[in-house]
């Protein structure tokens, strides 16, 4: 199986960058959880603070596009399941200064172009399950359900940025996942670890 997890980081100069609050908890305890079962597991990580499972191969990136790079190496018809946990960016820069921006006395404007959706583009070239995951702040189901349309997933983890004990960063989660047949399941909140295991265990059955 494939997990992503962590942020993925898109440069702006040399020394700033467009990123978001993923601590990457979420994607590891998935690769801890399905390498304890006995599965084969490749990690594509961006920057986080976090030991990966010694059984997955651990594949670091920092830029969305890197991440689809690392796609492209894998041969994705040998695999069963893709967890696309990462928090990717929606869009980068579109010109990364090679020098530090300065700073001037006006407005700075930032012109950033749409990243690859990597979802839309491996389910393409897969007939692995693809767990899609959405941190959404409002409508979540709403908004959920028409990700995992447009992204062509087979599952998606629903879970809140503004809810207490979930979401980025907490050691706690609480999900919905929804699948293409139109089933959901609601997962209270638990330890990660513990979410992790009904995660994959909802999903392989
Ligand atoms: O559209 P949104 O970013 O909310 O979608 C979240 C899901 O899509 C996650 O599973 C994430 O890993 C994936 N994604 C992606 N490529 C992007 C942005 C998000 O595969 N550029």
């Amino acid at each position: 199986i494939i997990v992503t997890a962590g942020p993925t980081i898109e440069p702006i100069d040399p020394v700033r960058f467009i990123s978001n609050h993923s601590s990457g908890k979420m994607g590891y305890a998935l690769v801890d959880a399905a390498c304890n079962k006995g599965a084969n597991v490749t990690l594509i990580s961006g920057p986080v603070h976090l030991k990966n499972h010694p059984e997955s191969e651990l594949i670091k990136i920092s830029t969305a596009d890197e991440m689809l790079q690392a796609f492209e190496k894998i041969n994705l018809k040998k695999i069963d399941y893709i967890f696309m946990c990462a928090a990717v960016s929606d869009y980068s820069p579109k010109n990364k200064n090679s020098q530090k921006i300065k700073r001037e006395n006006n407005d700075l404007k930032i012109e950033c172009t749409s990243a690859p959706d990597i979802i839309k583009i491996i389910a393409k070239k897969t007939d692995a399950t693809i767990i899609a995951f959405a941190l959404e702040t409002e409508n979540g189901e709403k908004n959920a359900q028409k990700k995992l349309k447009n992204k062509n997933a087979d599952f998606i983890v629903l879970n809140y940025a503004n809810e207490e004990g979930a979401g980025f960063n907490s050691n706690t989660n609480h999900v919905y996942i929804y699948d293409k047949n139109g089933q959901s399941v609601e997962f209270k909140k638990d330890r990660k670890d513990r979410i992790a295991y009904k995660i994959l265990d909802w999903v392989t059955n």
